[in-house]
């Protein structure tokens, strides 16, 4: 049987990058989905007509969105959220990689892994791309909560051989059989997918880098995640570590690893070199706002990225980013293009298309999810703002549609998200409200 539920329902079925038209809202609307598709989206009463059987959902009053795309998240970073006052090695060397460290038994990872999972969920994120652990018993058992938690997982074992602390580096040859097995476990089961997942050259010796290449090309439609040109003393670090490569993205690219499934994160301080072959070999990057700023390591050349045709979806970084929320994130993105001398004037309709359907393209999902064009899957975020809270007293005086979002980028957060779906299946619903 169908179901149908009725909100203020927006979406971009194109890419207002592109397009004039890409926006599409219905203050009074509905979406009715089947099963794990979407069957219509529009008015509210057109779709009573057209769907006269479909069960009826009433949630006049919320905002039904596409599901939020994250392109970069660390698994064992929640509880370092807020370690403030360090750049990015300094960040790494004293809280960062020794909380990775802490996360060695199996039921502690259990733990963190749900805490993860359920966060994501709660910040209505249906899909995304994580960083895992060094640990395999702890990568292992994010995979088996992932798997549970209904959400699209892509993620890794993370992988270093250099500058880490000792307990997270791994040998080429480890690297080679643990990955194998976790690929073999999980890649393709259920929602699940595998990403090859070196941290960055700064950790990476190029055998390791190399033994990365062969992986990635173990298995069919695996993905590619690691970390590039965040912050200046890391860019020279690779520079010093790799005197015979062009650059920064020369040591992944060198090597197999960037092709239509690779996503590098932050890409900030890069060249147009770089930027010219990102965009010739189709990688794509995960732009994370909060982190960049969070951490001092500079602002997004989003015009740039745009003039060389190389995509890029939101990541909420955490723990360097503040929040698993991918609307904070989007306002964010806005506030760094603001701030920029070549800023590239983002609307509320971008923010939209950032938050889901470019995360849906960089992740390669975009024919199954990201918008609600009717064959697509049913993945969206329930937001409802609370009772007394600026967002609703804002919200009732917001002029149009597209006023009414900025505002929800503005001002909605975690407890104003009321029910996630992912293909048609409630994974999260908030008891408090
Ligand atoms: N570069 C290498 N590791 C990390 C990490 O954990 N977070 C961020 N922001 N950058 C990194
Ligand atoms: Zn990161």
């Amino acid at each position: 049987m169908a179901t149908l539920i009725r909100a203020t329902v927006m979406h971009t079925p194109e890419n207002p990058f592109q397009s004039e038209q890409a926006f599409e809202c219905f203050a009074d609307g509905a979406v009715v989905f089947e099963a794990n598709t979407i069957l219509s989206c529009g008015a509210y009463l057109d779709m009573c007509e057209k769907h006269p059987d479909a069960e009826v959902i009433d949630e006049k009053g919320a905002y039904l969105l596409p599901g939020f795309v994250d392109t970069h998240v660390h698994f064992p970073q929640l509880t370092i959220i807020g370690a403030m006052g360090l750049p990015l090695l300094e960040w790494l060397r004293q809280r960062t990689l020794p909380a990775e460290a802490s996360l060695s038994g199996i039921p502690a990872a259990e733990a963190a892994a749900d805490l993860f999972l359920e966060r994501l969920a709660a910040n209505g994120t249906t899909t995304a791309l994580v960083f895992g652990s060094h640990l395999l018993a702890a990568q292992d058992a994010f995979f088996r909560k992932a798997a549970d938690s209904g959400l699209r997982i892509t993620s890794g074992l993370v992988l270093g051989d250099r500058n880490l602390l000792p307990e997270l580096e791994t040998t080429v040859g480890r690297a080679r059989e643990e990955t194998e097995e976790l690929i073999r476990r999980y890649h393709g089961h259920g929602k699940l997918r595998y990403a090859v997942t070196p941290r960055f050259s700064v950790s990476c010796s190029a055998p390791l880098l190399e033994v990365c290449g062969e992986l990635l090309q173990s298995a069919p439609e695996l993905f590619f995640q690691t970390h590039i040109n965040e912050n200046t003393e890391e860019v020279a670090f690779v520079r010093r570590l790799f005197p015979s490569s062009r650059d920064y993205f020369d040591t992944y690219e060198g090597y197999g690893l960037a092709g239509r499934r690779s996503v590098f994160a932050h890409n900030l301080h890069v060249s147009n070199s770089e930027l010219s072959r990102m965009g010739a070999c189709g990688c794509s990057v995960a732009h994370c706002p909060s982190s960049n700023s969070f951490l001092g390591s500079g602002s997004f050349p989003m015009a740039r990225h745009i003039e060389h045709g190389v995509g890029f979806g939101l990541g909420c970084d955490v723990g360097a980013g503040s929040g698993f929320s991918l609307l904070n994130e989007s306002l964010r993105a806005y506030e760094t293009q603001m701030l920029r001398e070549d800023g590239y004037s983002l609307s509320p309709r971008h923010l939209l298309y950032l938050s889901g359907a470019a995360g849906a393209k960089v992740m390669g999902l975009d024919s199954r999810i990201g918008d609600f064009t009717p064959g697509k899957e049913a993945d969206f975020v329930l937001i409802r703002p609370p009772q007394s809270s600026t967002l609703r007293a804002v919200l009732k005086r917001a002029s149009s549609c597209e006023a009414a979002l900025g505002v929800l980028f503005t001002l909605a957060r975690e407890e104003s998200v009321v029910a996630t779906y992912v293909a048609g299946r409630r994974i999260y619903t908030h008891n408090e409200n």
